[in-house]
């Protein structure tokens, strides 16, 4: 018989520990068994083999690819000729190839099969898939720019082997194509930039019968050629191998950004090993990573393969448009300085290698200079992010779940009971009907009409979970049309596709087939998605897709979608796709009152922008995840989707107070501000959290609500020049070569305002690095700051952001606290001055409606602020439409309410007023007081009520010095 021995000292310590283990429940990571390394992905195995070839052999390996010069043509800004391939084998192979000249000054390289383009091919398995490698992602994500130079020229200074392509502004630009081996260089003002297939890691692999060897075992090159089984599924690869590669070399670039999401620095990480660098390229295959780790170059759920190249002064991008599951390797490679010619210095050559499982080759060269200009361009070929609803741009209250349409009314009552504004709940999955979208759970949402009605008296709104997998279930009328009208995706049998998700058993939606786009419109009606008000709007989750069973818990790649492209072909364009179909349906929803439709996906890839905003996914309560929050929203700018945030808190566990408080502290600024938490974490609304920190959190939210003015003019630039709504600091100071990688603090729109999110436990101090010797102000306190090149100290105790406003703006803010944003529509506005060193400032205001699409017939305020010589001057910058006059009449009666001016001239302490005048007239003074400077902290001068209207043009008159 065993007899329990009394508990040791050691056994009570260690039980301790478990259960202390248990509360505070560390980060935990992600099953890397769920998801391909380089090595077990068959084309990336095979092209890092061909590169390692290709860099053995050095100066002897030459790539095989070779522009005939007798087809060569140029016309219209675009050259065309047949690349030939010779393989291993001596055979030539012909691939069409097309280089575009774009007015927008981007260029573009396309490269084809001409055998897959005539259809010339023999598939595997009797499969019905399309024989041509795809040649649809234009289709879904360009939006314009495509317009072909017409001023792109051949240089006429010829050389033997080479072709010469002059274009871009003022023929700046130069293609500089040597035929053999292919090679080109793009040049602007005659340095080389941008170099592809200087390395000679173009690769193709063409389309080949599958020889059968009996009895022999392929070479390991081949193995994953015809099959390749990884999870226990195989995909059987009806086309054989079809990677496309390239490599694009940044000479005498250190940095390269973008490439989003990955959660890792927002300056990318080399990737073929060595200290601190990854061992795997950077992947994108937008999958549903449970618990995802950090300084990863893994994938998570969307991708944008568009990559900024940085040096000082100088930026260049690059758009790798392809919808296939793609990898990059960087490497980065220093010739070191001369010793024997003076002024000789190290330069440093960042080195990518594209590759991507299918598809053709499409890229776009971009050549800046600015990293603003490339934003500009890209967004010119991509389409700019959507003015969102003014709503969207405030903070969001999330969790899964709100369990009943009481729950939400308590939640969204208590908000007003502690005065913490909000603009938005959400509900995920639980409050459907057994998981069926477009139903209500009949026990726990009752009544979802009266629940969206109380959070409409505030002007406040709901969104509600609708995912793209259909329960399979004959009493289900979404599933039963999905059925009858075959709209879901198929396998490679041609039956709709059965995999496991929320619901169990589901079917996807296939929105690449048109036939989709009335019948999901017609289930988002309000007389069909019953319950669901004009308030209410949509959130897509899970769209990668997510899939329980499938491998790598996405779908099968010979799944089959509309047009006989298989999965693998179109993988990342499933989330944008969905989104497409649900902005068209949110736009008919509202016929004949159209109302900006607002989206979150999860998933998504170039061209989101343009009809969603997107969150980080299932990040954990650590302060790791805190951290890597802000290179992941940078770096979503930075690719063209600004609209992003992470799940404020973190999703899973649960965080301590301090956490949560510094995550509020940084999430005010993300473009998107939303809270969020898993289904197994306790309630942890910002008015459950005990005080102080209920009151810290409800500062920073207020912050956010006060700086909407400025938010939304970041929005509104963002949305017609692509500017990143929050910039990281090389955008802001391009020429400042110590901040190209600093991803931990960030510029609002062009405001100056200058946030450094606390994101370390314990810390009372934040150290901010500043470009430039312009004083820098306190937010709050108005402490100066200076001195360039340097990391300054600021405060940064709980209670307080480090955030600080360089001199020479004016910002707008709206200061009256108010329940939702919608309540602050009529209020008067406070511009925020910090004078630069000539004294000078200047700033702007974009307002409209904030609802609907008026602002396009010029239903808007957009006003330039300046201060110069003395006085303040408000200037129309907007251009009129036939609906200019009827806004601004609704807008009449919002004034300008306070001007404060940090650290204005000391001459003006002795008066007391200024001139005001409008529209040319003088309409009398304004009371100006001026406060003395005190410690390290400016002095500051505030006019009250100047009484001008905000819409209007007018001057304030200071005191002359
Ligand atoms: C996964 C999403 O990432 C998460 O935010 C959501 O709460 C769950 N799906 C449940 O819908």
């Amino acid at each position: 018989m065993v007899r329990s021995r009394p508990a040791s000292r050691w056994t009570l310590l260690l039980s301790l520990l478990v259960l202390i283990g248990c509360i505070v429940v560390p980060g935990r990571t992600v099953k890397h068994e769920n998801f391909k390394t380089c090595a077990q992905s068959g084309f990336c195995r095979r092209n890092r083999a061909y590169a390692d070839n290709a860099s053995e052999k050095g100066d002897s390996w030459a790539s095989p690819y070779e522009l005939d010069p007798a087809t060569v043509h140029f016309k219209d800004g675009q050259l065309t000729g047949i690349l030939i391939k010779t393989t291993a084998a001596n055979e030539k192979l012909r691939l069409p190839l097309t280089v575009s000249f774009l007015e927008s000054g981007a260029a573009r390289l396309i490269v084809d099969e001409e055998k897959r383009l005539k259809g010339e091919i023999e598939l595997r398995h009797d499969s019905k898939v399309n024989k041509k490698r795809y040649d649809d992602t234009g289709k879904w994500v360009l939006n314009g720019g495509l317009e072909v130079s017409k001023s792109a020229t051949l240089n006429a200074e010829t050389e033997t082997g080479f072709t010469k392509v002059l274009y871009g502004p003022g023929d700046a630009y130069q293609a500089v194509i040597r035929h053999s081996p292919f090679h080109v260089d793009f040049q602007r003002d005659g340095q080389t930039h941008v170099q592809l297939n200087d390395r000679g890691l173009l690769n193709m692999e063409h389309w080949r019968p599958k020889v059968e060897k009996e009895g022999e075992d392929p070479p390991e090159e081949e193995d994953t050629w015809w099959e390749e089984t990884f999870g226990g599924n195989t995909d059987s690869k009806p086309r054989g191998p079809e990677s496309i590669a390239l490599d694009v070399t940044f000479p005498g670039y250190n940095h390269v950004f973008g490439i989003p999401e990955h959660a890792d620095s927002m300056s990318l990480k080399q990737t073929r090993g060595g200290e601190g660098n990854h061992e795997n390229p950077y992947r994108m295959y937008n999958s549903d990573v449970f618990e995802y780790e950090l300084s990863s170059p893994m994938t998570l759920y969307g991708s944008i393969p568009f990559m900024q190249a940085h040096r000082k002064n100088s930026t260049v991008g690059v758009f790798w448009l392809n919808a296939a599951e793609t990898w990059v390797d960087i490497v980065k490679s220093t010739t070191s300085a001369n010793p024997l010619s003076l002024g000789t210095k190290s330069k440093t050559n960042t080195q990518t290698h594209w590759f991507s499982e299918a598809g053709r080759l499409d890229l776009f060269i971009l050549l800046g200079p600015s990293p603003k200009e490339i934003s500009k361009t890209y967004g010119e070929l991509t389409g700019y992010t959507q003015l969102p609803q003014h709503f969207a741009i405030a903070y969001h209250q999330c969790r899964w779940n709100y369990v009943t349409d009481e729950d939400v009314k308590e939640v969204d009552a208590k908000f007003d009971k502690y005065q913490i504004p909000y603009d938005v709940i959400w509900l995920d999955l639980e409050y459907t009907d057994d998981r069926k979208y477009f139903t209500w759970d009949p026990m726990t949402f009752p009544n979802p009409k009266g629940m969206e009605e109380q959070l409409d008296d505030h002007e406040r709104k709901l969104v509600v979970l609708i995912d793209p997998h259909i329960k399979n279930s004959d009493n289900y009328f979404v599933s039963q049309e999905l059925n009858s009208k075959g709209l879901a995706i198929k396998n490679k049998d041609g039956d709709a596709y059965d995999g496991w998700c929320w619901p169990g058993s589901s079917h996807w939606v296939d929105c690449f087939n048109p036939a989709v786009y009335p019948w999901w419109s017609s289930l988002h009606k309000y007389d069909r998605f019953k319950g669901s008000l004009p308030n209410v709007f949509i959130w897509n989750d899970m769209s990668e897709p997510s899939v329980f069973n499938g491998p790598e818990t996405t779908m099968p790649k010979d799944n089959v979608h509309y047009g006989d492209w298989e999965h693998r072909d179109v993988h990342n364009l499933n989330g944008l796709t969905l989104i497409n179909a649900t902005y068209q349906a949110l736009l008919e929803r509202n016929k004949g009152d159209m109302r900006r439709p607002f989206i979150l996906t999860r998933s998504y890839f170039a061209g989101a922008q343009r009809g969603s905003a997107t969150w980080t996914g299932d990040n954990q309560a650590t302060w790791e995840h805190l951290g890597v929050s802000l290179p992941m929203v940078l770096n979503n700018g930075i690719a063209g989707f600004p609209f992003i945030g992470a799940d404020v808190g973190g999703f899973f566990h649960n965080p301590e107070k301090d956490l949560l408080t510094r995550w509020y502290q940084a999430g005010i600024w993300y473009p998107f501000f939303r809270a969020h938490a898993h289904i197994d974490t306790r309630r942890r609304e910002p008015y459950l959290i005990p005080e102080p920190h209920r009151s810290i959190i409800s500062q920073a939210i207020r912050l956010r609500y006060q700086l909407l003015p400025a938010w939304y003019t970041a929005f509104h630039e963002a949305s017609v020049n692509g500017t990143p709504i929050v910039q990281p600091q090389y955008y802001v100071h391009p020429e400042d070569e110590a901040g190209f990688a600093i991803d931990d603090q960030l510029y609002l729109g062009n405001t100056g305002i200058l946030a450094k999110p606390v994101v370390h436990e314990d810390v009372d101090v934040a150290h901010i690095y500043l470009a430039d010797d312009e004083k820098y102000y306190d937010y709050f306190d108005y402490t100066v700051y200076q001195g360039a090149g340097k990391t300054h100290t600021v405060p940064a105790p709980i209670e307080k952001m480090p955030v600080l406003i360089q001199g020479g703006h004016i910002i707008p803010r709206r200061d009256r606290p108010r329940r939702s944003s919608g309540l602050m529509r009529w209020d008067p506005y406070t511009l925020v001055i910090t004078l630069n060193k000539n004294g000078e400032a200047e700033g702007s205001l974009y307002v409209d409606d904030g609802e609907t699409f008026d602002y396009e017939r010029g239903a808007y305020i957009h006003r330039r602020f300046q201060f110069r010589d003395g006085a303040l001057s408000s200037e129309d910058i907007g251009t009129k439409g036939p609906k200019t006059a009827e806004y601004l009449k609704t807008m009449k009666d919002v004034k300008l309410g306070r001007v404060v001016i940090i650290d204005p001239p000391a001459a003006w302490a002795t008066q007391s007023t200024v001139d005001v005048s409008a529209d040319g007239q003088t309409v009398g003074t304004a009371p100006l007081e001026f406060h003395d400077q005190q410690g390290g902290k400016a002095s500051y001068a505030v006019v009250k009520n100047p009484g001008v209207g905000i819409g209007m043009a007018w001057h304030l008159g200071f005191p002359k010095i």
